[in-house]
């Protein structure tokens, strides 16, 4: 298989390595790519479903680098017991091709498998280097702290995930097609590219799979203000939180407070993936990842990728143990952490501040997710302090009042 290796070079030759370093994509040059095509009819054939689709995608673009393919069982121990590949690299979230057993029989480490996506397309071939039989319960227990199934991450560990995992190596063939918001879709390359070409070296990314208010706003422009950045955008549109706002939505969302940023501030890119609401471990792999889209600094704010509370009533994780793993672990992560208190409104300042900042005589407001959705259900106001009308429009417009 040959890797093709990113590297950008500049007028003298110098390699440059923007933040992130090097970066290895996984796909092949177009005449081998299409040389592979002609041959990928006679291996097994795995078409995949969202999850995998979505990692798969992000394999092959370098999003996951230093992974090159789906992981095999040292690898995969490693990172369920101590957040480690084999070779001792940080790597906190596994990676895996779940398989039923009748599939997994007709195979041998050594074998060739075809991945291909929902019309059939053949996207990479998995070179399968081992076929193990994970335990799941075990996995669930390290990576999420917990076998609740109330957690949507375990539930789809322990109630959808295949039971066998086939590790190795992918080369792809083409990219998963999207047919929409080509505009927004980067891959490390093209947005690191369009970085340099715009002579942007600090930049602080933002990951959400919400749609964004002034809370985020004001957050998103104190960040980089605070780190002398500029801002990534960058919300998972992947596979989200069960009940999340669609992403089709949020983007519209995102695309109307883009315009409440100063001018040449702030970029907006889509991000393929498919978040497991793991909390710490979770925000820990969202920080690797914009480091390998280039981004100098990553925001982990309150309760990061938090999946809400436990079948008991009590939150999973605790509102800053993400931003705590992330400072135990800063020096190897090669990008800055950039922590954030929760922000609230202050109805005397008529401003968001984070709460560590607010005095007794703060007067101070915030409006919950399930309570916007409810207000949103129910039609009734929701605050020009809270959001920007033309967002809030968007939102009405998805949720018809329910009567
Ligand atoms: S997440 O699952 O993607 O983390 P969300 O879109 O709600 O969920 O949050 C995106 C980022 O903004 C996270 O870093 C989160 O901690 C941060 N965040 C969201 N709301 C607030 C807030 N009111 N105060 C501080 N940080 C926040």
């Amino acid at each position: 298989m040959r890797v093709t290796a990113f590297a950008d070079t500049g007028a003298t030759g110098r390699l440059i390595e923007p933040h992130g370093g090097r970066l290895k994509d996984l796909y092949l040059p177009p005449e081998e790519a299409e040389a592979l095509k002609q041959r990928v009819d006679t291996l097994p054939s795995l078409q995949l479903d969202t999850r995998q689709l979505c990692d798969l995608e992000l394999l092959l673009s370098g999003a996951f680098s230093p992974l090159e393919g789906f992981l095999d069982r040292r690898d995969y121990s490693g990172v369920v017991e101590n957040m480690r590949l084999a070779d001792g690299a940080l790597w906190p979230m596994p990676i895996t091709l779940d398989v039923d057993e009748a599939f997994s029989a007709g195979l041998s480490p050594g074998s060739e498998v075809v991945l291909r996506d929902g019309e059939g397309r053949p996207l990479a071939v998995l070179q399968v280097r081992d076929i193990y039989w994970p335990d799941r319960r075990h996995e669930a227990l390290h990576v999420f702290g917990t076998s609740d199934r109330t957690h949507p991450g375990v539930a789809e560990l322990l109630e959808r995930t295949r039971p066998v995992y086939l590790g190795g190596r992918v080369t792809g063939i083409q990219p998963p097609a999207h047919p929409d918001f080509a505009e927004l879709r980067d891959t490390p390359r093209s947005l690191r590219a369009w970085f340099e070409a715009n002579g942007w070296s600090r930049i602080v990314a933002f990951q959400t799979r919400n749609p964004m208010h002034r809370a985020h706003r004001e957050l998103t422009l104190r960040a980089a203000e605070q780190v002398g950045a500029r801002l990534l955008i960058q919300p998972s549109v992947g596979r989200t939180k069960p009940d999340d706002v669609d992403y089709s939505t949020r983007v519209r969302c995102y695309r109307a407070l883009l315009a409440h940023y100063p001018e040449g501030q702030a970029k907006l890119s889509l991000l393929p993936l498919a978040m497991r609401m793991g909390g710490p471990r979770e925000a820990m792999w969202h920080a690797l990842i914009r480091k390998n889209y280039g981004a100098s600094h990553f925001i982990v704010g309150r309760d990061h990728a938090g999946p809400g509370k436990d079948a008991s009533g009590k939150p999973f994780y605790g509102p800053y143990e993400a931003q705590q793993l992330l400072e135990q672990h800063q020096d190897e992560l090669g990008i800055r952490i950039v922590p954030f208190p929760a922000m609230v409104y202050a109805v005397n300042r008529d401003a968001y501040i984070p709460v560590n900042e607010v005095t007794p005589v703060d007067e101070v407001r915030d409006i919950s997710g399930t309570e916007l959705r409810r207000r949103l259900r129910e039609g009734s106001e929701i605050p020009a302090w809270f959001s920007f009308p033309d967002v809030v429009k968007i939102l009405r417009e998805q949720h018809p009042v329910r009567r």
